[in-house]
């Protein structure tokens, strides 16, 4: 099993919800977050008027495990979907993921996904 972390404009969340339901997975965890990539954020009006002074972006972090085999497809869906072609579009992370349980049952294994 494969852990996907993305971390995406707040407005794709729609379409990355659709790619997973499209590929038949239904969990994910979602985080509101704040980041910054290469460009180092920059000072957003927002929080200016805020007397803030920080360069960060408002982002959704999105968590979702899938099956090894889905991997590439559902990345490539990812670019095909989420990309808008403007710096700021968002990463993936991916890692291996050991073992999972349901806690209601302690069902363990992929199957649960
Ligand atoms: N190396 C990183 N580690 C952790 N989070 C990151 C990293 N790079 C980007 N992020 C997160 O992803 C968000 C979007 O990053 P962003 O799309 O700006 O990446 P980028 O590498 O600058 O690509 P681009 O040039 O397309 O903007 C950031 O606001 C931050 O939350
Ligand atoms: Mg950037």
């Amino acid at each position: 099993m494969k852990k996907i972390e993305v971390i995406i404009r707040p407005e794709k969340l729609d379409d990355l919800k659709k790619i997973l339901s499209k590929n038949e997975y239904s969990g994910l965890t979602v985080m509101s977050a704040m980041g910054c990539g290469h460009q180092k954020g920059f000072k957003n009006p927002e929080f200016e008027k805020l007397g803030l002074s920080i360069n960060l972006l408002p982002k959704l972090y999105v968590m979702t495990i899938v099956w090894d085999e889905d991997l590439e497809s559902i990345l490539s869906q990812m670019v095909e979907k989420l990309s808008t072609g403007s710096v700021g579009d968002g990463k993936v992370f991916v890692s291996d993921i050991e073992d999972v349980m349901r806690i209601r049952t302690g069902e363990r294994g992929r199957d649960i996904l």
